[in-house]
């Protein structure tokens, strides 16, 4: 599996159930990346999407504990396990762990590259992603040409377990 994220320079991603900052060049990154596969997400990740709606043109997994919990166009997993039994038929090449903060913490042991998208920028944050840098068993692997947004500097990196 892989995993895809937005982090600024303390790692953050969210602040009070939003993004830290939306740029359409990450954003059209995003939709290209994904396109087509499947994605996977946290409950709260999935109702701070426009209107609560699954992504078009992906299969769309989320995680809840909740047993009845519904939403039109998404497959809902109880567990890790279970969505490890969802993801039985799928090459895990095409799978996408996009947040948030809960299931990319979760589901990091069980991806093996990491697309990230630095921002060059503290912003005032209430959810982490885990800090790669940081972390022996990953590595910088590509690190591509400064993007700019605005007076924001930002850039897509590849990271890859050891
Ligand atoms: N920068 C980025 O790239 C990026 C990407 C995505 C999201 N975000 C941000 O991240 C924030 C949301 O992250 P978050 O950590 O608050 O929430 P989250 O990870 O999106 O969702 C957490 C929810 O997932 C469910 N869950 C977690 N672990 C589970 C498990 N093992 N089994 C079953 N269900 C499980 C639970 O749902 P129930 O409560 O329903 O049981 C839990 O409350 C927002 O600010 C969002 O904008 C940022």
């Amino acid at each position: 599996m892989k995993v895809i994220a937005a982090a600024d320079k303390n790692w953050g991603i969210g602040n009070k159930g939003k993004l830290l900052v939306s740029i359409p060049g990450d954003m059209k990154f995003f939709r290209s990346t994904t396109m087509g596969k499947t994605v996977v997400m946290g409950r709260k990740t999935l109702e701070s999407l426009p209107g609560g709606r699954p992504l078009k043109d992906r299969d769309n997994i989320v995680l809840t504990r909740n047993a009845g919990y519904k939403c039109d166009g998404v497959k809902v997993v109880h567990s890790v396990d279970e969505l490890k039994e969802a993801l039985e038929e799928t090459d895990t090449d095409d799978v996408f762990v996009i947040g948030g903060g809960a299931i990319y913490k979760e589901l990091l042991p069980l991806c093996d590259e990491a697309y990230i998208t630095r921002l060059d920028y503290s912003y005032e944050a209430d959810t982490y992603f885990p800090d790669l840098d940081a972390d022996p068993e990953w590595e910088l692997a590509d690190e591509g040409e400064e993007e700019t947004y605005y007076d924001l500097i930002y850039n897509f990196c590849i990271y890859r377990r050891k």
